[in-house]
């Protein structure tokens, strides 16, 4: 072994120690940021609605589960302290879940506005308030990182209520980062590009997967591993300067 794989294979894991309460990780980018989390040295409790999917990767991790539908503010709140209890204590929040409906600006229904707000941004407020609340009284910091969106920086047509939410997780990232930033707590949030998960899985097709593609000077798509690799760097003390930012992992396609 050369004496840099070997000082390497004695770095302690960048997550160790850490415990990270993570929403909508029942499946897709946020299932796959779970499973990074705790190949990163993590204790993880997990946030979901659906089952059986939830309770399934929280076994092949090793997480905790707790059941919530993120609309409900009463239950939201309840499942974050579950989850912080059940951790004993919490560094790290990833306020991942979140809803797509698609529809003209001109037919958005109150209903698909209000669940896309309540999820998107609603439920982010919630989790952040009592998880800001618990890293305060432990005294040491922490890190929140919120999943919003390109959408929330570009926009797509038939998706007005969508790209709104995600504009309003930037702000609500920023001035979280402001007024947590005293306590060392910071706050990022991710902006994806095209995931291939089941969100918008059943409207795509193949002639919509190249185009899209097309629009990446990497020519493809993004792997929610692509995404949970920023959360890894952004829950890492290779952030500790970080804050109130919006990042792209757009492979290119949005650059500001
Ligand atoms: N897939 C993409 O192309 C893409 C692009 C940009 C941003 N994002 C964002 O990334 C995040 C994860 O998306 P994904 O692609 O993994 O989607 P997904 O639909 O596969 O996963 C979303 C998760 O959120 C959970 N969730 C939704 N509503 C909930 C509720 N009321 N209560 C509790 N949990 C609820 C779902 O059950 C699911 O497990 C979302 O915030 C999404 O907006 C996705």
């Amino acid at each position: 072994m050369t004496d840099r794989a070997q000082s390497a294979s004695l770095t302690p894991l960048p997550l160790a120690g850490r415990r990270a309460v993570i929403t909508g990780a029942g499946r897709g980018i946020g299932a796959e940021i779970a499973r990074r989390f705790v190949d990163e040295g993590a204790t993880v409790a997990i946030i979901d609605i659906i089952e059986p999917e939830t309770h399934d990767v929280g076994g092949s991790i090793g997480a905790k589960v707790a059941l919530a539908d993120l609309r409900d503010p009463v239950a939201t709140r309840r499942a974050t302290q579950q989850a912080i209890d059940e951790l004993g204590g919490i560094d790290i929040l990833v306020n991942n879940a979140g809803v797509l409906r698609f529809s003209a600006l001109l037919d958005i229904t109150i209903e698909d506005w209000d669940l896309t707000f309540d999820v998107n941004v609603r439920a982010m407020l919630l989790t952040t308030q009592v998880a800001a609340a618990a890293m305060i009284a432990q005294g040491h910091g922490g890190t929140i990182i919120n999943m919003a969106s390109m959408g929330g920086k570009v926009g797509s047509p038939n998706q007005a209520h969508y790209a709104a939410s995600k504009a309003a997780v930037i702000g609500l990232t920023r001035v979280t980062a402001m007024e947590l930033g005293p306590h060392q707590i910071t706050a990022n949030c991710i902006c994806p590009g095209y995931v291939l998960t089941e969100m918008g899985a059943a409207t795509r097709t193949p002639e919509m997967l190249a185009n899209w593609s097309a629009k990446s000077p990497l020519n493809r798509l993004a792997q929610p591993s692509d995404v949970a690799n920023m959360a890894v760097f952004l829950a890492s003390d290779q952030a500790s300067y970080c804050t109130g930012q919006a990042l792209n992992v757009t492979g290119g396609m949005v650059m500001h």
